[in-house]
């Protein structure tokens, strides 16, 4: 036993973290930051002791295992079973990695409890017009709030209008805008990768091309808006590596799809806002998307059933923005899960729809310390009542959420 244990300690000197937990008395306790913030009052979080959550089947990223254990600390899962200060049976039930919306704007403190208590643990902001306040929902380690990654100021035209998300006049991009310049500065202001907004007279192929160079040039990535046909097929050409959205106003064609499935393309095509939209036309209005006689939900279901088919990698993402307006609220949260339902509509399996929302966003986005549940990742991690794998709405039925190994406080109690 004891052999044993300093095996898996030893086997995991590749991880610091993990070793040092070994190496150290696993005394561990949370600290209460002082989050000053938007009418958000935090209750005292849980202590993050060595746990494990026992006979639990567990996701490996195909299936779910038989019954075994899976054991954290310091925010990390570990191999090291040493000094185990809880214990958590999960008899007959199903561990997840933590859900990922690769598309929200998501503005407070507030959005990001909500959204962390729907078994969300990463969401990727997809705009940021005031730093400060993008800054101040970074990482709060060591509190039940999901991670927060966002681009910064988006390259909007000064001739398109954004809607709802439009950067202020002095930040539009005109056609003498310096654009390694923009790049360079939402970089240095801590974006995590960089929004392109292409919509009809918005940027140019040229502007969005030298974006784009500049962005990797950099070795950061782009995501590009894109929802009618011109412009997602400029978004393939520029090759900015996610295109958020999906096109309703006419059908990709196969040299559009072979074209991103050639430049190593992902799309997120947040069929939740396009669903929520359709079911409220002065939503679309709301969010700024152009008119037009030939869009339908119909095209939006066709594009993702043919980008899949064809083997584009599709990723969740819902475009949540919570309450902007009287009458608008794309909530945080019920949307990852219904998108997942969404996609399973279109023909992702359970499966895919699981990997959608966990290990396939996480490598797409570089995310490489999470959405697998493994020695080394974080422990972000998602406890079900019952199998997604059988009905992709059992992600709903959450027992439990940790987000870097402390437990949500709150649960979305949805099933
Ligand atoms: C965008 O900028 C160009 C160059 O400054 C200008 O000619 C054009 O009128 C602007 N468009 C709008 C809608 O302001
Ligand atoms: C942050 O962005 C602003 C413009 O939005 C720019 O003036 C400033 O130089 C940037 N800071 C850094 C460190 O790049
Ligand atoms: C409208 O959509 C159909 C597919 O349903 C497509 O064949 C046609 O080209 C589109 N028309 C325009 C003007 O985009
Ligand atoms: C959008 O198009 C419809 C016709 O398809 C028209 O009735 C409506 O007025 C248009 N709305 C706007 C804001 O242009
Ligand atoms: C999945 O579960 C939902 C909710 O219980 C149900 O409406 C749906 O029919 C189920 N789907 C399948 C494929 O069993």
């Amino acid at each position: 036993m004891w052999a044993k244990q300093l095996l898996s300690c030893f086997v995991l000197a590749v991880l610091p973290s993990n070793t040092l937990a070994c190496l150290q008395s696993s005394q561990h306790r949370v600290t209460v930051r002082d989050i000053q913030s938007q009418k958000y009052v935090r209750r005292t979080p849980p202590v993050s002791a060595k746990t494990a959550i026992q006979n639990v089947r567990v996701f490996d990223g195909q299936t779910f295992t038989n019954p075994r254990s899976v054991v954290f600390t310091n925010g990390h899962i570990t191999t090291c079973t040493k000094d185990i200060e809880t214990v958590i049976d999960g008899t007959g039930q199903f561990l997840i990695p933590g859900l990922i919306d690769a598309h929200v704007h998501l503005p407070d403190i507030t959005g990001l409890a909500s959204i962390t208590s729907y078994g969300v643990t990463t969401v990727l902001n997809m705009a940021c017009h005031d730093y400060a306040a993008c800054a101040a929902l970074r990482n709060h380690n060591q509190m039940d709030l999901a991670s927060f990654l966002s681009a910064g100021i988006a390259a909007v035209g000064n001739s398109s209008g954004n809607g709802a998300l439009q950067p202020p006049p002095d930040q539009l991009v005109y056609p003498d805008t310096d654009l390694s310049q923009l790049v360079a500065w939402a970089f240095g202001n801590g974006s995590d990768y960089y929004k392109i907004v292409a919509k009809p007279s918005s940027l140019t192929q040229v502007q969005q091309d030298h974006i784009v160079s500049a962005a990797h040039n950099a070795n950061q990535q782009t995501m590009t808006h894109a929802s009618d046909l011109a412009s997602f097929k400029q978004a393939v050409a520029s090759r900015s590596d996610g295109i958020q959205h999906i096109v309703d106003d006419g059908l990709l064609s196969i040299s559009t799809i072979s074209a991103i499935k050639k430049n190593k393309q992902f799309v997120t095509p947040t069929m939740s806002i396009f669903k929520y939209g359709y079911s409220h036309p002065e939503v679309l209005a709301f969010l700024g998307r152009t008119n037009s006689t030939n869009s339908t939900y119909a095209h939006v279901e066709e594009n993702v059933r043919r980008l899949h088919k064809a083997g584009v990698p599709i990723l969740a993402g819902t475009d949540a923005v919570g309450p902007i307006a009287p009458g608008i609220d794309l909530p945080f949260g019920i949307t990852l899960h219904e998108e997942l339902q969404l996609l399973n509509g279109v023909g992702l399996t359970p499966l895919e729809a699981l990997r959608a929302s966990t290990i396939e966003s996480a490598r797409w986005h570089r995310l490489f310390d999470r959405g697998e549940i493994k020695a080394g990742k974080r422990a972000d991690l998602v406890l079900l009542n019952s199998n997604p794998l059988l009905n992709i709405s059992n992600t709903r039925d959450i027992a439990r959420v940790w987000v870097g190994g402390v437990e949500a406080q709150d649960i979305a109690k949805l099933s």
